[in-house]
């Protein structure tokens, strides 16, 4: 199961990248928002970073206007690992490296037709593990 979630800026790339996962026979829950109507991105980047980490979807995919806002809210959420990513690359070594669970984009950054790409790269991708687990492992160490 995918989660999706977006603010009234990222509202149209969201029902882009839905339809797209929806005709490739992925399991999708979506989070709002619900039309272009003016919201607050916290909202709903939290519903579905909570549904992540509570293990309800498996993965997330959240768009705001820049992708920053709900990629900083989604990752204050413990166990998330929120990427915004902004080409094939990011897109890419966000899971090769970082094993991404949740992912963050730009609707007034990346045109829709990157971003569905992007999207099938980080689900086709698979995480490298080894070193790169050890430094995930980190991430949730306390400070000194
Ligand atoms: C909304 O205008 C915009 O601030 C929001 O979508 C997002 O870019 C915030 O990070």
């Amino acid at each position: 199961m995918i989660a999706l979630a977006s603010d009234h800026a990222g509202f149209e790339l969201k029902e882009i990248l839905k339809k797209h996962l929806i005709d490739k026979h992925y399991d999708i829950m979506d989070y709002g928002t619900s039309s272009t109507a003016s919201v607050d991105y916290p909202i709903y980047a939290k519903k579905a970073a909570n549904s992540v980490a509570r293990g309800q979807c498996e993965k997330g995919i959240v768009c705001c206007g820049t992708g920053i806002g709900v990629s900083i809210t989604a990752n204050k959420v413990k166990g998330i690992r929120c990427a915004l990513i902004h080409d094939e690359y990011t897109a890419e070594m966000c899971k090769k490296h970082n094993n991404a669970n949740m992912i963050a984009m730009g609707a007034r950054v990346v045109d829709p037709e990157l971003a569905v790409k992007m999207v099938d790269i980080w689900l086709d991708t698979q995480f490298e593990e080894g070193r790169h687990q050890r430094r995930i492992d980190e991430i949730e160490e306390e400070l000194d």
